[in-house]
């Protein structure tokens, strides 16, 4: 198949541009770069450098694809907070004229980024995709959105979607060439191991006191390989005239704060103290996925769902 992949160049869309030029797609990626690497690219690929919501762009790069894999975006939930109108432009209004030329050019199937970010907080996990969606900040309501506005598309215009809903992104390509190079880095792993590469001796965690066995947030973390090959799946779907739907993509184990900083200690063979800080606003204290929906109807099965590989992966990454 021939696909568009935007936000290719930033580090979910560069591992699933390698997964799908792997599986003998052909790749077209546009990403701005306002947060994405060149070099991250790769080179079988045709790379656009171009905003999503430019209809001259979409013209250059949307006829004759099959498919759109729809991972471009701004991510960052407290600047969400901060800059609600350039999320909802990056978010929402961008797609939505990508749609509109999907469109004109007849491209007729999207497989979406979403998040977990959509559910807000969960009255009980793990969280099946059935479960009412309440996002408590901005970012995670762009995404829904989004969402929404794939029905409306799809009832309009039979533009058939999957979304997927990822929960915590880590790792990186078990040979070191591509991994997580976010700036800011928010996430837990990433920022544990750069203190670790740089021989900090402490790292502060957000909140000691949410009702989980140690006090601190659980969340469930997905290798960026298997959910590479969870976007090759939902496009063989979708290409062979399969209806779309909503999946959720984690492991359905959940890892305390605590456990994650110990495991990059260990992955680094290295010492790293716990300070424990104040809560951070809208850090719901456990999100652990039900993923049975992707294996039953995908039939994805992670591979590298332990949170060790996930880590020492990283680690390789980071020290590379
Ligand atoms: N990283 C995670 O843990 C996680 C979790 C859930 C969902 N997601 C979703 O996955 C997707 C990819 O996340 P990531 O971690 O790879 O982020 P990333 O920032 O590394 O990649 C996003 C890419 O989109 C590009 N981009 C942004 N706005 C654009 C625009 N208007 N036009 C063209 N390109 C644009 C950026 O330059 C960047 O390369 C995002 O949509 C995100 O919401 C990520």
């Amino acid at each position: 198949m021939r696909i568009l992949v935007t936000g290719g160049a930033g580090y979910i869309g560069s591992i699933t541009t390698h997964r799908l030029l792997e599986a003998g797609h052909d790749v077209l990626v546009v990403d701005s770069l306002i947060r994405g690497h060149r070099d991250a690219v790769d080179r079988r690929a045709t790379f656009v450098d171009g905003e999503i919501g430019d209809p001259s762009v979409m013209e250059q790069v949307l006829p004759g694809c099959d498919a759109v894999m729809h991972l471009a975006g701004l991510i960052e939930v407290a600047e969400s907070q901060s800059e609600p109108g350039r999320y909802f432009d990056a978010n929402v209004a961008q797609p939505a004229r990508m749609l509109d030329a999907m469109v004109e050019h007849g491209v007729g199937a999207i497989v979406f980024s979403s998040t977990a970010a959509v559910y807000g907080e969960p009255s009980s996990v793990p969280i099946p995709e059935e479960a009412a969606t309440h996002p408590v900040n901005v970012y995670g309501a762009t995404k829904l959105m989004f969402e929404r506005l794939l029905d409306w598309y799809g009832s309009a215009h039979g533009i058939r979607s999957i979304r997927l809903r990822y929960f915590n992104v880590a790792g990186a390509m078990p040979d070191g060439s591509l991994g997580e190079a976010h700036d800011p880095e928010t996430h837990i792993i990433p920022r544990v191991l750069m203190s670790l590469r740089e021989g900090r001796r402490e790292f502060e965690v957000f909140g000691g006191d949410y009702p989980t066995p140690d006090g601190t947030c659980v969340r469930d973390y997905i290798h960026v390989c298997d959910l590479a090959e969870a976007h090759r799946l939902s496009l063989e779907r979708l290409g062979i005239g399969e209806e779309g739907g909503v999946f959720n993509l984690g492991n359905g184990a959940g890892y305390s704060n605590l456990e994650v900083v110990r495991t990059c200690a260990e992955a680094a063979g290295r010492d790293i103290e716990v300070a424990i800080g104040p809560r951070r606003p809208g850090d719901p204290a456990v999100l652990v996925a039900s993923a049975a929906r992707a294996t039953d109807v995908l039939g994805w099965r992670p591979a590298s769902g332990d949170l060790r590989t996930i880590i020492g992966d990283a680690w390789r990454w980071h020290t590379r």
